[in-house]
């Protein structure tokens, strides 16, 4: 039986240190580090994202991260799928277009696809959120996916969160992801969809979550 009590996320994201984090307050007996002046090639981290699937860029950052120290490492990769646009822009989500000056890259990202999908009707506006979390300790590493089904928004609403949540709107909502609270998204999250069945995966695999 292996004990848990600490998991470094290795991302360089910050946004989704705070969802994690909160998403861990579920799991009470865990406390989430964060990869900065932890790991000595966190740097790299961005780098090892260039593999075709999710499920490979996240098994990319849990193991380099993990390489770096000798806490577990979890690691999220995660994009958004529009079905009229054969997924795009799928697991190219966080680049998907070239930001002008001024400009942040989620903005960027979210004025692309609006455009790509103008004129669009609902019927044609279907989409999925999609994470993959890869959780590595001790030479093995365990993976869970979780989806969030939903349509693109007409136009950008609301503040909360990052990426496209002003313009995803979850199945059975009228509210964005960026209109609900942050409690209301962990809720129904990809990553907490995700997170729920890696924690039950890891239980089954031995790994008990516990305060030292
Ligand atoms: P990565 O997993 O770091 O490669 O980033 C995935 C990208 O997908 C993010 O930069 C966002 O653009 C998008 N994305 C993933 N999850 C979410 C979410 O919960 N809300 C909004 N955008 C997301």
């Amino acid at each position: 039986m292996r004990v848990v009590n600490k998991i470094v996320l290795a991302s360089l994201n910050p946004h989704k240190f705070l969802e994690f984090r909160s998403l861990l307050s579920h799991y009470p007996e865990v406390e989430l580090l964060s990869v900065e002046g932890l790991i000595r090639n966190a740097g790299k981290l961005d780098s090892v994202e260039t593999h075709p699937s999710y499920l490979e860029n996240a098994l990319a950052k849990s193991r380099l991260a993990n390489q770096g120290c000798h806490y577990p490492c979890l690691a999220d990769d995660s994009g958004l799928e529009v079905i009229s646009l054969q997924g795009r822009p799928g697991v190219k989500s966080r680049r998907y277009a070239l930001p002008k000056a001024g400009q942040s890259q989620d903005h960027a990202n979210v004025q692309k696809l609006l455009e790509e999908l103008q004129g669009k009707p609902e019927s044609e506006r279907q989409a999925r959120f999609v994470a993959t979390l890869a959780l590595s300790l001790e030479g093995i590493s365990l993976h869970a996916a979780g989806i969030l089904e939903g349509t693109i928004a007409q136009s950008p609403r609301g503040t909360h969160g990052f990426g496209y949540d002003p313009i995803f709107i979850p199945k059975g909502s009228n509210r964005t992801l960026a209109e609900m609270t942050d409690a209301e998204k962990n809720s129904i999250s990809h990553r907490a969809v995700a997170l729920k069945e890696l924690m039950t995966i890891a239980r089954a695999r031995n790994i008990q979550f516990a305060r030292p």
